[in-house]
C-alpha cells in the first residue's frame, strides 16, 4: 500500500500528541483533536499555547466547540498552487480544505493535463470544490455534485477566488446517488470519475447515505455512466478506524470495489493511504483510496 503525503506551503501540521493536532493554516495556527496521535508532543507547551483556537470536544454525542484565544478574522485564504480557497473555523470543527487530499488535487490535474482529449469529470461529495478547481484549472469540463448547498456556495466563491470563472463547471446541489441514476437515464456519460464519500451523510431530501450499504449501489450506477475511453476514477474514503493492518484491508476493499465497478479483471489499481506528517516525522493516517490508472 502507497502512503501519501503531501507537500505544502501554507499548510503544516506543526504537532501532534496527547490525542490532539497543531496545524497551521495560512498564518493561523488551530487546535483540533486527534485520535492517533496517541504519543507526546514533540513541541514545547508555549508552542501549543500560542495556536490562536482550539475545537474542544464536547462529551459523546455532541458537536464541539471552537474557543478561540486570539482574535481570527471570519475566515481567510490560502492558496496551494493554482488554488485560492477560503478557510475558517466552521462548527463541525471542519475547516473548509482537507490538507491531505493536496496528493489526489495534484494528479487530478496531471492526469487531466495528459489526457489525450477533452475530459469530462463527475465529482461526487465534491465539499468546497477543490478537486473540482484542480480539474477545471487543467481544461476538464466538471459536474460537480454535493448534498450541502452551504458547500457549493463555497466551493463557487473558490472558483472565483482560483480565477477561474470561465472554466465550464455544472454545480448540483443533489443527493450523490439520486443524480448519477438519473444521469445513467438521460444516457449522459463522462470519462473521469472522483468519488469522495463520507462514512455518513444526507442528501439534501433526507436521503440516506450509509457508506457500506450505498457505496455498493453508487459504484454499480456510476459504472453505467463511465465511457469506455476512460481517462481516470478516483474513490477515497475518510478512515474512521486507524490501525494501519486496518487501513491496508480498508484500501484492499476499495480497490476490490473499484475492480468490480470498472469490471475488468487484468488492470492496475493503485491503492493506497493519504496522510500527514508532522515536523517530528510522524504520521497521521487521513483516508484510504483506490485509483486509476
Ligand atoms: C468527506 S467530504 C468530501 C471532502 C472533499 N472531497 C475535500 O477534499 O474537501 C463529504 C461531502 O459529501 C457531502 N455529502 C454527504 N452526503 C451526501 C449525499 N448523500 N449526496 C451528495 N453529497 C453528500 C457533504 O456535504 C460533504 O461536502
Amino acid at each position: 500500500m502507497e502512503t501519501l503525503t503531501p507537500q505544502w506551503t501554507d499548510y503544516e501540521l506543526l504537532d501532534s500528541g496527547d490525542g490532539k493536532k497543531l496545524e497551521r493554516f495560512g498564518e493561523f495556527i488551530l487546535i483540533r483533536s486527534e485520535p492517533q496521535a496517541k504519543w507526546q508532543p514533540a513541541l514545547p507547551a508555549l508552542k501549543w499555547e500560542a495556536a490562536h483556537g482550539e475545537f474542544v470536544k464536547r462529551s459523546r454525542g455532541q458537536q464541539g466547540e471552537w474557543k478561540f484565544r486570539k482574535p481570527i478574522p471570519k475566515r481567510w485564504m490560502m492558496q496551494r498552487k493554482n488554488l485560492k480557497f477560503w478557510v475558517l473555523p466552521a462548527p463541525s470543527g471542519h475547516v473548509g480544505v482537507f490538507p491531505d487530499q493536496a496528493c489526489h488535487w495534484d494528479w487530478i490535474n496531471e492526469g487531466t493535463k495528459l489526457a489525450a482529449g477533452p475530459v469530462k469529470l463527475l465529482c461526487l461529495f465534491g465539499h468546497t470544490g477543490l478537486a473540482t478547481l484542480a480539474a477545471a484549472g487543467a481544461g476538464a469540463e466538471v459536474t460537480h455534485v454535493d448534498a450541502s448547498r452551504k458547500a457549493v456556495a463555497w466551493a463557487r466563491e473558490n472558483q472565483s477566488l482560483s480565477g477561474l470563472r470561465t472554466r465550464t463547471i455544472r454545480w448540483i446541489v443533489e443527493d450523490a446517488l439520486t443524480f448519477v441514476r438519473r444521469e445513467a437515464r438521460r444516457g449522459n456519460q463522462y470519462n473521469a470519475m472522483v468519488l469522495d464519500p463520507p462514512r455518513f451523510g444526507r442528501g439534501p431530501d433526507g436521503e440516506i447515505w450509509k457508506l457500506e450499504d450505498s457505496l455498493p449501489e453508487l459504484l454499480e450506477a456510476s459504472g453505467k455512466i463511465l465511457s469506455e475511453r476512460r481517462v481516470f476514477v478516483l474513490l477515497n474514503v475518510y478512515a474512521t478506524v486507524l490501525t494501519h493492518e486496518r487501513m491496508e484491508r480498508e484500501a484492499e476493499g476499495l480497490r476490490s470495489h473499484l475492480r468490480r465497478m470498472l469490471g475488468e479483471s487484468g488492470i492496475t489499481i493503485t491503492a493506497g493511504e493519504l496522510a500527514l506528517e508532522d515536523a517530528a516525522g510522524r504520521l497521521i493516517s487521513a483516508s484510504v483510496f483506490a485509483r486509476v490508472p
